[in-house]
């Protein structure tokens, strides 16, 4: 479980966390909203150490992550799996160097057993046999997806996902929440997933949990049906905006 307390960082003189609170739940997958610019990314950056509070605290399994050295926080951060919001691949390694890195840069696995652990992980998004190509010869949908299989190598506790789906048609969206859900419910891999998005179809899709930002502080937490009947205007007028862009497009 994560645990955030009165999460508060400025950058200068301009806050963008004014006390956020929230709980991630085990097992579960959070989904976290919010205006462009809100913070969101900023929170995820906090969570896995990357950024320090001014102010609050963060208790991943119970341990305050701010109150971390840096050798501390590293030891956390195997806890994590994350998905950055560019989904940058190394152009120069092989999509299978890309996904074995960590495993081979900070842990004693033998070549063959990360060979292995490759080859598992981008059958599970759906890839398999891919090891030998280069992220130039990839598509939009398939580099995040070998982002997801790199994000997984090391069978991580959390899975943080920076908007998966934003730049992708709407079917490679589907796709993408569908492989987050396979993920999200495999009993053997029991991870708990944090997902940013502004793709609302993911709340509703694949989303237990939801939680809104704004204005620097967590407005807004509930299912997914909770968030389709509140009346609160600030969720309403963020909904409806989200509406009326996807008309658009
Ligand atoms: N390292 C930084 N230094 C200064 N300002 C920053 C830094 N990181 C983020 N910010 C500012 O903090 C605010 C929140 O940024 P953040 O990237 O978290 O937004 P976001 O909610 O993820 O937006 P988007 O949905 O567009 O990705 C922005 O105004 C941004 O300019
Ligand atoms: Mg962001």
């Amino acid at each position: 479980m994560i645990e955030i307390k009165n999460l508060q960082k400025s950058f200068g003189s301009k806050p963008v966390l004014r006390g956020v609170n929230l709980t991630i739940e085990e097992g579960m997958t959070n989904v976290i909203i919010g205006a462009s610019g809100c913070g969101k990314s900023v929170l995820l950056k906090h969570i896995v150490g990357l950024l320090k509070p001014d102010e609050g605290h963060i208790l991943i399994d119970g341990e305050d992550i701010t109150k971390m050295n840096e050798k501390e926080i590293y030891a956390i951060r195997k806890k994590f799996g994350f998905l950055f919001q560019s989904a940058a691949l190394f152009d120069s390694m092989t999509v299978g160097d890309n996904i074995g890195i960590a495993l081979r840069e900070n842990t004693l696995t033998p070549k063959p057993e990360i060979d292995r652990i490759v080859s598992e992980k981008l059958g599970l998004v759906d890839l398999p046999g891919t090891e030998n190509l280069m992220p130039s010869e990839l598509s939009g949908g398939m580099r995040k997806r070998v982002g997801l299989a790199r994000a997984l190598a090391t069978n991580p506790q959390y899975i943080l996902y920076d908007e998966p789906t934003t730049g992708l048609d709407p079917i490679t969206s589907e796709t993408i929440d569908e492989l987050m859900d396979t993920v999200a419910q495999n009993k053997n891999l029991r991870v708990t997933s944090i997902i940013v998005t502004h793709d609302i179809f993911t709340v509703y899709e694949i989303g237990d949990r939801v939680a809104m930002m704004y204005d620097g502080i967590v407005h807004f937490t509930g299912t997914p049906d909770e968030l389709r009947v509140t009346t609160d205007p600030i969720v309403r007028q963020f909904l409806e905006r989200t509406d009326e862009k996807r008309a658009k497009h």
